[in-house]
């Protein structure tokens, strides 16, 4: 049931608030600064190497996840399309353990590769949305998202859901290997808190992000910048926008513009940077001023701080609140999904069934 959304995913972009609310719920101990429901096959604080794969946006939720075990846990991180993974004979370490994201538990080549791990005998754990999936059987443990049902092929909650387990993940590793304090933890837990009512807030961007959206569907053409955990959201961003609006999107790290895209700048080929307002914000600045030295149009979706900082002159800008560094990518989630839905609803294509997709690949 849609209620009163023209589609699901619409529906589903609404939800997140609610949903991420009760997945955090689950998993934070938001009084004892900890990370409850934690019957991981994993132990943290004994591995040395974590190995991550996924398909699609799975796959990118998996990316941000591997800079936030990185920061917070000082854990390495190896992260894999499934795909590639399953045929790569990746020698695994016994101190290593495996995690897998599926949000239908049923992606062929995920399922392959968790085989794989299983064979070599390290513990596996998967984030699904479906508890009673293929993937959660075979898995040691699992980290259910709850999300509820997803139907929109382009996925939307289950990603900021899979995220909002990562960051608690990060957090409880962080606790138990030992590089993060009491306070560190109780810190990044408290901007966790404040996720659900972020994600509320920016979706009060939707008029202003739909008038860009109408201008967006009259190209072919977009490139999606950002760097850290910004650059796989740039990915996603280009990932979502390409399935439900077919327009050619291709998401960047920022830093790669000159050795390579900065060719195709001109001013047909809109360029969206995300940009939180952070410590490498100016290195952004500085692709920006390099796209629009070239005549490339900037769609920059930033806070207060990083508008008045950009002074790029006349440029669409997307204002967000402030937002912790830590949870911005998944604040950030809810301004780029809105831009492809709209830009697909301009372009009267079918949001929910976009042609050649299927909601769960089981085929490889
Ligand atoms: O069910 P899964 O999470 O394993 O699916 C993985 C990908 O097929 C999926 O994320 C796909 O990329 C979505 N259509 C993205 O919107």
């Amino acid at each position: 049931d849609k209620g009163n959304h023209r589609h699901f995913m619409e529906k589903e972009i609404h939800e997140q608030p609610e949903v991420i609310s009760h997945t955090l719920a689950h998993y934070v101990d938001f009084a004892n600064v900890t990370v409850k429901n934690f019957e991981s096959p994993i132990d943290f604080a004994r591995i040395d190497r974590l190995s991550i794969s996924a398909c699609g946006t799975a796959y990118l939720a998996g990316l941000i996840g591997k800079y936030w075990f990185e920061r917070y846990a000082r854990l390495p991180v190896d992260i894999d399309i499934a795909s590639e993974f399953r045929y790569r004979e990746m020698p695994i370490s016994k101190n290593s353990a495996a995690m897998f994201v599926s949000q239908s538990g049923e992606t062929a080549d995920t399922l392959a590769s968790l085989r794989y791990c299983k064979n070599e005998g390290v513990p596996i754990a998967s984030i699904v949305n479906v508890r009673d999936s293929t993937i959660a059987r075979e898995s040691n443990g699992i980290f259910p998202t709850l999300a509820g049902p997803e139907i929109g092929v382009a996925s939307t909650k289950a990603f900021t859901c899979q995220l909002s387990i990562f960051a608690s993940l990060a957090v409880r590793a962080g606790l138990d290997r030992g590089t993060l304090t009491k306070d560190q933890a109780s810190t990044l837990i408290r901007e966790l808190s404040e996720v659900p009512r972020l994600v509320r807030e920016a979706s009060k961007l939707e008029d202003k992000i739909e008038k860009i959206a109408r201008k967006l569907s009259e190209v072919r053409h977009v490139l999606y910048l950002g760097r850290d955990t910004s650059y796989p959201l740039a990915m996603e961003g280009a990932l979502k926008l390409k399935e439900i609006s077919y327009i050619h999107a291709e998401g960047y790290a920022a830093g790669e513009l000159k050795h390579g895209p900065i060719a195709l700048i001109d001013k047909h080929m809109p360029v969206i940077v995300i940009a939180p307002y952070d410590r490498i914000f100016e290195k952004t600045v500085s692709n920006m001023q390099e796209v629009a030295a070239r005549g490339g149009q900037i769609i920059l979706i930033t806070d207060e701080e990083g508008a008045s900082r950009a002074s790029l002159g006349d440029i669409e800008t997307i204002i967000m609140p402030k937002v912790p560094e830590f949870v911005t990518p998944i604040v950030y989630a809810l301004p780029i999904q809105l831009l492809a839905y709209h830009t697909a609803v301009a372009m009267g294509t079918d949001v929910d069934q976009p042609r050649n997709l299927a909601k769960s690949v089981t085929v490889e």
